[in-house]
């Protein structure tokens, strides 16, 4: 069992390396399956909305973008699987501030769910006008996943001015972590439904 600060060492560590950074087991087994539960619960509520991206195109349009439903977490009504969710990004925000002088001094998340079919193609997490994402942080939350199910993210490094893409897959308790406006990504076609908690760590 690794202590909370090795495992965000490890993150800092991957990402300073490699550009991005992976922890398995974030959370614990039991702490993932909470997690599971209270999509689930909040899913069943009809909350789930169809993802917009950045600028104002056709939903059409859109959908050939992106095909994910997601339902943003409020702080303040959180239950109590979310609370440990979010006590863990703080302090991992707070470790990032302390040690590497990041100043990210909030944090935005969304459950999110792509069904049979869906995908995120290639794009950035930062926005032309609002550049206040730091990180990028997902939590993927899905038990059983194997390669047929699909929905890998692809993350497009840079090596030597060549294009190293590198495919992640969304395994339950996997947390992936990268600059929000350096990387490219995409997530690819999943073909059963793909949950995952999606975030950013913001400047203000
Ligand atoms: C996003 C995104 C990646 C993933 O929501 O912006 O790129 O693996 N998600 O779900
Ligand atoms: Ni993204």
């Amino acid at each position: 069992m690794v202590s909370e600060n090795e495992q965000f060492e490890l993150i800092i560590n991957n990402i300073l390396a490699d550009g991005y950074g992976i922890c398995d087991n974030f959370f614990t087994e039991i702490e993932v399956e909470n997690l599971i539960q209270s999509y689930k619960n909040r899913f069943k509520t009809g909350v789930f909305k169809p993802a917009k991206i950045g600028e104002k195109i056709e939903e059409k349009i859109e959908l050939e973008i992106r095909g994910d439903q997601i339902f943003w977490m409020e702080q303040n009504e959180i239950n109590s699987a979310e609370k440990v969710f979010f006590a863990k990004i703080k302090s991992f925000i707070q470790y990032l501030n302390m040690t590497c002088y990041l100043g990210i001094k909030n944090e935005e998340f969304h459950y999110a769910k792509y069904g049979n079919g869906k995908f995120y193609r290639r794009h950035r997490d930062s926005f032309q006008l609002k550049k206040n994402r730091i990180f990028s942080v997902i939590l993927y939350l899905n038990k059983g996943w194997v390669v047929a199910d699909g929905g890998n993210l692809v993350i497009y490094l840079q090596k030597n001015g060549l294009e190293n893409p590198i495919e992640i897959n969304p395994i339950a308790g996997r947390l992936v972590c990268f600059e929000s406006e350096k990387l490219d990504h995409e997530v690819m076609e999943t073909f059963t439904d793909r949950l995952s908690i999606t975030g950013w760590l913001l400047n203000n």
